[in-house]
């Protein structure tokens, strides 16, 4: 099975959790992109429900699919989110903004009730920071922010090379919200908590990819079939 089968695979059993009359937040990136385009046949077929996009791109797809949208402002309270996640472990903490939407994810997340990961299994380690982590950063500034962030990754114990995110002109790539973003190469975190209280110190960060504590359960689709982790 490819990889896009397992996400596929993955989505489909989360939109088992879905039903009528719900507010849903939807996640970004290529696995959630399988759930709204799930989510859109049942909308079709009749399921009434509400959801509140985590990106542009997801509001223009699930636009597309017909799916009743509103805002967080109109529903500040969601039933369930389902996204994708760069990274989670055992604990359900996750790396996340891989495709850049981190901050209206987490703002989403931590709206809802239940936030369910949908992944292939490639996406669960032991321990977080293989995957570069995204830090949303206000463009004023960004030599002085970049050096906090650096000061603060080493106060947290960890260590690595920052980069700034660039889009395909090699332009710095800008976020939904005006902001840049510096991937953190840190290749291993210990200690996630110290490394998000560290970063949530520096003016400039807009917010950072962990997401601690926010996920409910996850949905990973192995070559063996679905694992479950958490409350799905
Ligand atoms: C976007 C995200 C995505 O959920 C994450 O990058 C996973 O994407 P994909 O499902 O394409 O692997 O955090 O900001």
């Amino acid at each position: 099975m490819n990889a896009d089968t397992l996400k596929r695979a993955a989505a489909a059993r989360a939109l088992t959790l879905v039903e009528d009359g719900m507010k849903l937040g939807l996640g970004t990136g290529s696995t959630a992109k399988h759930f709204v385009s799930l989510l859109g046949d049942r909308v079709r077929g009749g399921l009434d429900v509400i959801a509140v996009p985590t990106s542009e791109a997801t509001r223009a797809q699930a636009q597309a699919e017909g799916i009743r949208l509103a805002t967080l402002d109109e529903f500040p309270e969601l039933d369930l989110t389902v996204d994708g996640a760069d990274e989670l472990n055992d604990a359900l903490d996750l790396v996340k903004g891989g495709g850049g939407a981190l901050l209206r994810e987490k703002i989403v997340a931590a709206a809802s009730r239940r936030m369910i990961v949908i992944a292939d299994g490639s996406k669960r380690v032991a321990r977080l920071g293989r995957f570069p982590l995204p830090i949303e950063v206000a463009p004023f500034g960004l030599e002085a922010t970049r050096r906090a962030v650096a000061r603060a990754i080493a106060v947290a114990g960890a260590s690595g090379e920052l980069r700034l995110r660039s889009a395909t002109d090699n332009a710095p790539y800008v976020t939904d919200g005006g902001h840049f973003i510096l991937d953190a190469h840190l290749g291993t975190i210990e200690a996630p908590d110290a490394l998000a209280a560290a970063l949530a110190t520096v003016p400039g960060v807009v917010e950072h990819g962990l997401f601690l504590g926010l996920a409910t359960g996850a949905v990973l689709a192995t070559e063996d079939g679905l694992v479950t982790l958490g409350d799905v």
